[in-house]
């Protein structure tokens, strides 16, 4: 068992401190030894983790654990991808929320982190041509999580979704990498366009708690969105805008508003 642990340290040692901080966890809440082992312990890797977690929370009577959880592990398995933007997201949200203290509570806990990894086995469906499984992902996280992606949203890497109440993010949007995002976001349509008509979102843009972004619009790279602007015009690189209908009210600040994740208007920011 030592050999093992070494042998997961050396190839992955995220993996190996997730683990020594389920074995803590477990030992300071025995009650929460069985919860530790199933999530975390049991497991040999993060996307089995991963696997079975996604599974455990989108599981039905109309779809078993085992069925979701043999879809998930295929997904990993094919496309690679999806499990190092679950890392980048992982280490997204551990370095940007200071309520995240150990690599673990997402895993666990943050319904903003399980949203976004069902999502991406959403999207891996989608492009897959599996559409009604990944309609059904769809329904399954907006029922259980209230967030709502449509499996053909293009979503970047280091994503990390605060809080994640009522997230709406339609079928054309795109978002870059590294942005951030607070609760109750909507990147939807204006109801006046069709087809392409939701907002493209650039790298390292923070968008502030409420903030509705809508049509077809770009936001430039490392911008920032204040809480409850409605967006309804192109953003350029590196403002901050605010109010409703949002106008730029000055800079972004720094290089990576999404990172820093300050909040402050004015002088200060
Ligand atoms: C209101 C809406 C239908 C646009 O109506 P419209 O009459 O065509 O309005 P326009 O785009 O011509 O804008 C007219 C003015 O209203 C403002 N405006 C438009 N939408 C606004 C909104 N939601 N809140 C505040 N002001 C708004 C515009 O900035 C513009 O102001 P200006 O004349 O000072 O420049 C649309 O912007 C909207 O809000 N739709 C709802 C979309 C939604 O809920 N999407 C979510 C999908 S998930």
């Amino acid at each position: 068992m030592a050999k093992l642990q070494q042998t997961i340290a050396a190839v992955d040692p995220a993996w190996d401190q997730i683990c020594a901080e389920a074995r803590q966890a477990a030992q300071d809440e025995p009650l929460m030894g069985g919860f530790l082992h199933a999530c975390i312990l049991h497991h040999k890797s993060i996307e089995k983790a991963l696997s079975y977690r996604i599974a455990a929370k989108l599981a039905s009577n109309e779809m078993s654990m085992v069925v979701v959880r043999e879809m998930v592990e295929d997904a990993y398995a094919a496309d690679t991808s999806l499990v190092q933007a679950a890392r980048a997201d992982l280490v997204a949200i551990y370095q940007r929320d200071p309520a995240c203290h150990r690599l673990l509570q997402p895993i666990l806990y943050f319904k903003g982190y399980q949203a976004m990894q069902a999502y991406r086995v959403g999207h891996y469906l989608w492009k897959n041509g599996h559409r009604d499984l990944a309609y059904f992902v769809q329904m399954r996280v907006s029922e259980i999580f209230g967030v709502d992606i449509h499996p053909a949203a293009q979503i970047g890497k280091g994503i990390m979704i605060d809080h994640a109440h009522s997230i709406v993010i339609g079928e054309t949007a795109v978002v870059g990498d590294n942005v951030s995002m607070l609760h109750s976001v909507t990147l939807g349509g204006t109801g006046k366009e069709e087809e392409d008509r939701h907002p493209k979102i650039g790298d390292g843009v923070l968008i502030g708690a409420g903030a509705k972004v809508l049509g077809n619009l770009k936001v430039g790279n490392c911008s920032r969105i204040a809480a409850g602007s409605v967006v309804l015009e192109e953003v350029p690189p590196c403002k901050t805008v605010a109010g409703i209908p949002a106008r730029i009210v000055g800079e972004a600040g720094c290089d990576q508003p999404s990172v820093s994740m300050n909040h402050m208007l004015g002088p200060d920011a």
